[in-house]
């Protein structure tokens, strides 16, 4: 496998201006993705594209799309994805202004079908649009955020800390905001329990630490299998999933990625499903770091060095690190070797069917604020280069698109964030093209 050289304290993905104003005439507006890729040479609509039906509605009902845009396609300038400061769709009357030849919105809403009613016609435009609302802003951010502290239990022991948490709570609408107009699957982002975190607290939860990678691997690559597959499959159906588990504010992925994948290497081969105790290898796996994060690939070594894992009954979990405490009659389970999968994800989905539950690393960009759907962000706000969480591939699947019929395949992905997050705890990815590196650090522990 290559090196991947990744330090944990990533770079932003949230300096997104400059970024998109970089990506400036390559990103543009449409209902299929299309408008997402770059054109080249070739214009909006010049191949006919644009003149036939979207879902319920062309695009740019003014026939606007079927001319000419020389330089000016939609978008092409980034306008619309800039933050409009006070000015977001309608607040000023901005959008019934006529905007040369463009017009178009920020927050995917001109993506979705708008019946009879032409963009802005009606003062549509002007009415609040849920999180993205307009209008008296700081009043709808304040009502937001009084329902995010509701929903999670928040309390903020002072005035300041209050202040200090709902000010974060606003940058991250803007992160949220960016995320979800950009989407190209189905995701939703919004408030989630992370809400209130900075991006450097939010990274402390998660812990893969590729630069812990030894230079010579001591893994095997793995056998991919031949046989078919379905076109969905999932392990959580076959009993070898533990339920979800909570890492806490403590950078131990990698050991929850691990203990996963025992789990179910174990429960394959024994039929019988033990949770896994992830607080001994924090403890007492001395070539990764505890909290400070791991690697999958050094906690194989570890458990085979150490004579095996015990039950989290036995070794409970803390979200600390402590002293090593693991006593070898315990022992439930042990490994005895470890393979790297290959990047290709249709073999990914092969071995998985024939050998259970996949550890992998990832680029936990879209996961803060990820809320449930399909998660494909444009691979700018998701570097697959910078993986820095380890989490679990249970299955796998495809989604159909209500209006358009699009093709979404998927990753079904165990997360250590608890049920509360995500999908009951779990992650869908877009499956087939790298997203967000999911195919780039896939192993798996052999247990004998
Ligand atoms: C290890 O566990 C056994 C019970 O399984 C117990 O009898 C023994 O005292 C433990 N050893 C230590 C050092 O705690
Ligand atoms: C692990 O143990 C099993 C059963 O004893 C054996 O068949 C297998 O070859 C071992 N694997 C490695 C990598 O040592």
């Amino acid at each position: 496998m290559r090196l991947i050289l990744v330090v944990c304290a990533l770079s932003s993905a949230w300096v997104v201006d400059a970024q998109l104003l970089r990506y400036e005439g390559k990103i543009h507006f449409g209902t299929d993705g299309h408008d997402q890729q770059p054109h080249s040479k070739i214009l909006l609509g010049s191949d006919g594209h644009d003149q036939k039906p979207h879902g319920q509605k062309l695009l740019g009902v003014d026939g606007h799309d079927q001319r000419l845009h020389s330089q000016a396609l939609l978008g092409g300038d980034g306008h619309d994805q800039r933050q409009h400061s006070q000015a977001l769709l309608g607040a000023d009357g901005h959008d019934l202004r006529s905007h040369g030849q463009k017009h178009f919105g920020v927050d995917g809403h001109d993506q979705q079908p708008h019946g009879q009613v032409l963009l802005g016609g009606d003062g549509h435009d002007q009415q609040p649009h849920g999180q993205v609302g307009n209008g008296p802003r700081e009043l709808s951010h304040t009502h937001m955020f009084k329902g995010f502290m509701k929903k999670y239990n928040k309390a903020y022991n002072s005035q300041s800390e209050f202040k200090k948490r709902f000010s974060i709570f606003r940058q991250n609408l803007k992160k949220i905001h960016i995320l979800q107009q950009s989407e190209r699957g189905t995701a939703k982002y919004g408030p989630t329990k992370f809400s209130d975190l900075t991006e450097h607290e939010f990274r402390r939860m998660l812990g893969l630490r590729p630069d812990l990678k030894p230079t010579l691997s001591q893994m095997e690559p793995a056998e991919i299998p031949s046989e078919e597959i379905p076109s969905s499959f999932d392990w959580r159906d076959h009993g070898i999933v533990t339920p979800v588990k909570n890492q806490g504010m403590c950078g131990s992925c990698w050991a929850f990625s691990v203990t996963g994948n025992v789990e179910g290497q174990w429960a394959l081969k024994h039929k019988h499903l033990y949770s896994l105790s992830e607080q001994e290898l924090v403890d007492c796996d001395k070539t990764d770091e505890g909290c400070n994060g791991g690697m999958p690939e050094n906690a194989y070594e570890a458990i085979a060095k150490l004579g095996g894992l015990e039950t989290e009954n036995d070794y409970p979990y803390e979200a600390k690190d402590d002293q090593c405490h693991f006593n070898e009659t315990k022992v439930k389970v042990t490994v005895n070797g470890s393979v790297e999968l290959p990047q290709n994800e249709d073999d990914l989905a092969r071995w998985l069917v024939k050998h259970g539950p996949i550890s992998i690393g990832i680029n936990a960009n879209a996961l803060q604020f990820y809320v449930g759907g399909v998660s494909h962000p444009l691979r700018f706000l998701c570097n697959p280069k910078s993986l820095d969480h380890g989490m679990l591939i249970v299955g796998y699947g495809v989604h159909t698109t209500k209006y358009l019929h699009r093709r979404q395949p998927y990753w079904i992905v165990k997360n250590s964030w608890g049920p509360d997050w995500g999908e009951q705890g779990y992650y869908r990815v877009y499956r087939g093209d790298g997203t967000c590196g999911v195919n780039q650090m896939a192993t798996s522990a052999i247990v004998p």
